[in-house]
């Protein structure tokens, strides 16, 4: 299955479209079965247990709030999942995400590489599952860009106010405007472009799962922290400023300098070059034993 298929009637073109201009864009499409054989519950649940190994990428709410992972185990530092608690928690209502699942199994790996290459930037895939009634989360607005298919069940959004730039600082569950500007259901085969930024709340009147294509596009401000990074293995960067500012001479000097420096800085190491390492360095992680079921070849063809 290539990226077209997933998609089904939702153009490739469409999608970037909508990521580039920040506009959310809900397609209902239907056509359900072309996903159901390859990315259903059973292939969550084939994930979630080789994520279990070491319980990493795996994050559980309940009522819209985080909760402790021994939560599905049972007990505290035991790292498998326990069938029973998992069953009551489901029955109570949970929501469980899986993040990073693109090394975990051939297809998903597939549509990672080739996503990559398309939006030609970092990218994560992951799963959002939700069981029993409730809010999945509360509003909050995301990091990244999102893509969403709706894989089976339903699942009830609600879009409040408008898209902000999120400040780095700011923590993403924080939503100061509860105005709904905008409320759909998404039922199997539909796809969602979510732009960062933009606040949401979700309603899971049924079981819902869902696979998310998290496109983690890197911000000015993030430029700005590897410039920093980059400063301080370079002298220039390292002169004190004058200690008397009546020395006029002095501090034009040292202002002068310092801007050079930032100039020549940027000019070594510019935002093009950054992107390229920030793909590189998504594409290089290493993949561990346990992140690899032992029967699958990702290099494999069809
Ligand atoms: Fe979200």
């Amino acid at each position: 299955m290539n990226l077209s298929d997933l998609l089904g009637p939702v153009a490739l073109a469409d999608i970037t479209a909508a990521i580039q201009e920040r506009r959310l864009l809900h397609q209902p499409c239907g056509q359900g079965e072309r996903l159901s054989s390859r990315f259903s519950w059973e292939r969550f649940v084939s994930i979630l247990n080789l994520q279990s190994t070491d319980m990493t990428g795996i994050r559980v709410f309940k009522d819209g709030r985080r909760v402790p992972l021994d939560w599905l185990t049972g007990r505290p530092a035991e790292v498998s999942i326990d069938g029973d608690a998992f069953k009551a928690l489901a029955q109570q209502g949970i929501s469980v995400v899986l993040n990073r699942i693109e090394h975990r199994a051939k297809e998903v790996h597939d549509l990672w590489r080739e996503a990559r290459e398309i939006f030609a930037c970092p990218l994560q895939m992951a799963y959002f599952a939700n069981f029993g009634p409730g809010y999945a989360l509360n509003a909050h607005f995301d990091r990244d860009d999102i893509v969403i298919i709706q894989i089976a069940g339903r699942k009830e959004w609600e879009i409040i106010g408008e898209v902000v730039d999120v400040a780095p600082n700011r923590k993403p569950t924080r939503v100061d405007d509860d105005a709904v500007t905008r409320r759909f259901v998404m039922t199997p085969g539909d796809v969602l472009v979510l732009p960062y930024g933009l606040a949401h709340r979700c309603h899971t009147p049924e079981a819902s799962l869902q696979l998310g294509m998290l496109v983690e596009r890197p911000h000015g401000w993030d430029y700005f922290k590897r410039l920093v990074e980059l400063a301080g293995s370079r002298p220039e960067f390292r002169r004190p400023a004058p200690v008397d500012r009546r020395d006029k001479a002095a501090v034009d000097r040292y202002d002068e300098e310092l801007r050079q420096a930032v100039v020549a800085l940027m000019d070594s190491y510019g935002p093009r070059q950054f992107l390229a390492e920030a793909l590189r360095g998504s594409g290089n992680r290493t993949i561990t034993l346990a992140d690899l079921p032992p029967t699958v070849d990702l290099n494999a063809d069809d």
